[in-house]
């Protein structure tokens, strides 16, 4: 093999670790599918003393100018993270003719359209397969192998802290604060896990994948957005009671009556659901379209090894790419205008639990609180006591958004209510065993 294709490395963190081992560890099966050698001439890191695993060979630097500058370097690989500097960074890359590969979301969910402009205007790739599912396949399918379908629908677990949170309370009863700092250490988190836990993270990947599926441009701020801060044992508890399972959904949604509806929270799912079985750091997205009918993607979330796996398929494609002298073979854009539909307009069933005076004739003044916003229940059941209080847990029948919130501040203004503890959605309530 005559040609050698140098690359510069932003971050030698999780990911980028995973991404140096996994390329010294394959190296001759990738040069092979490629046609050409490639090799990591400088690593970019904020310090350059730190010891690392698989630093030995590599040229370190804490100076962006050194990668921009060298003229060798075809390839960037962006793995800082962050909007700043990693957005500047990568624009001046492709001014000078690089291409990009990237894992960072919160560029692409706030920049990606002037990403793809840019790209196409110098003439080379942006890609960030590893932005969204981890190691999972599923943006090069959006981009490339589904792309002939008008897709109406993806939906999924796209978070694999959250997941793995989750999962632990749920299975082994571990504590809120212990199993984030596992996740943190297992490399599954954020630098800031508060965009995990608070459900920014998904919101991001949500963006992406509704922008990609229904050609639109879908930001951060068209994505309502709610964490799992507020889901305690207790819910849990409750939800194993009633035949579900707690998860973290990412739904992005395009019908022609309600428009574009995207949203992530958390929801209550029967443990029969498929998604309910998707479980530690694992993702799962399920993709609607008008030709492949439903087709689910599964794989590990975050990590650094299925990290890198991704961020390396796609500085292979772009190998491939600069080996054959072309580019932008995945374009992408987000071209069509959408309506969106507001959060009031969507619709779900509910979980209420409420703390309430234990005296007669209580449930029945709930019963008629819902009623009287239209809201009709599936269940209602009383189990616990809290400080001689009763805790009622109602579950709704599909109802919109808009009138559970009015339930709810007609509940809070009963004298017999003394707290609307939680309000979690249900999905396919009618699944539940
Ligand atoms: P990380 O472990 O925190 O590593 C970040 C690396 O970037 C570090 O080496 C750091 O240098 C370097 N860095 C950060 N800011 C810099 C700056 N301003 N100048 C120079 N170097 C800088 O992060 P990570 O978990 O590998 O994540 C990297 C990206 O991949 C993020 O966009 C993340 O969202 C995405 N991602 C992560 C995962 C995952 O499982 N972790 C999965 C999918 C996508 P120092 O080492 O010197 O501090
Ligand atoms: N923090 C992210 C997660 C990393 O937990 O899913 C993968 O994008």
């Amino acid at each position: 093999m005559e040609k050698t294709i140098k690359i510069g490395l932003l971050g030698f963190g999780t990911v980028g670790t995973g991404v140096v081992r996994v390329l010294r560890e394959n190296k001759y099966e990738i040069s092979r599918k490629i046609g050409a050698r490639i090799m990591i001439k400088t690593v970019l890191v904020r310090d350059t003393h730190k010891k690392r695993p698989y630093m030995e060979g590599l040229q370190l630097t804490d100076n962006f100018q050194t990668i921009l500058e060298d003229n060798e370097i075809d390839i960037i690989i962006e793995l800082m993270g962050g909007l700043h500097p990693a957005h500047e960074y990568m624009l001046q890359a492709m001014e000078k003719g690089k291409s990009i590969v990237t894992a960072n979301k919160d560029v692409v969910a706030q920049f990606g359209q002037e990403m793809f402009e840019t790209a196409s205007k110098h003439q080379v790739d942006f890609m960030f397969e590893a932005s969204v599912g981890g190691g999972i396949p599923i943006i090069t399918p959006l981009r490339q192998c589904l792309t002939a379908n008008r897709i109406t629908e993806v939906m999924g677990i796209v978070n694999g802290t959250t997941n793995y949170m989750l999962t632990k309370m749920t299975q082994c009863g571990s504590d809120y604060t212990a199993v984030l700092k596992e996740a943190q250490e297992k490399g599954y988190a954020e630098a800031n896990p508060a965009a995990d836990v608070e459900g920014l993270d998904a919101a991001r990947k949500a963006a992406i994948l509704a922008s990609l599926a229904f050609n639109a441009h879908i930001g951060l701020d068209d994505v309502s957005v709610e964490g799992i801060t507020r889901i305690t044992p207790v819910d849990i508890e409750y939800a194993k009671e009633l035949g579900y399972v707690v998860k973290l959904l990412a739904i992005a949604k395009d019908s022609p009556e309600k428009g574009v509806d995207v949203r992530v929270h958390p929801a209550f799912l029967p443990k029969n659901h498929p998604l309910a079985a998707v479980n530690d750091v694992f993702n799962a997205i399920f993709v609607r379209g008008n030709a492949i009918g439903e087709a689910m993607f599964y794989g590990r979330g975050a990590g650094s090894l299925p990290t890198a796996s991704a961020v390396l398929a796609d500085v292979i494609d772009v190998a491939r790419d600069i080996v054959n002298d072309t580019f932008g073979r995945l374009d992408c854009a987000y071209f069509e205008k959408k309506r969106l539909c507001p959060l009031e307009a969507t619709e779900s069933a509910y979980y209420v639990r409420l703390l309430v005076a234990d005296q007669p004739g209580v449930l029945g003044a709930i019963a008629t609180a819902f009623g009287e916003q239209g809201v009709s229940l599936n269940s209602v059941i009383q189990t616990r006591k809290v400080d001689h209080k009763a805790e009622i847990v109602a579950v709704t029948h599909t109802v919109r958004h808009a009138k559970i919130e009015q339930a709810v501040q007609t509940l809070q203004k009963l004298p017999v209510v003394t707290e609307v503890r939680n309000v979690i959605r249900v999905e396919n309530a009618q699944e539940a065993v």
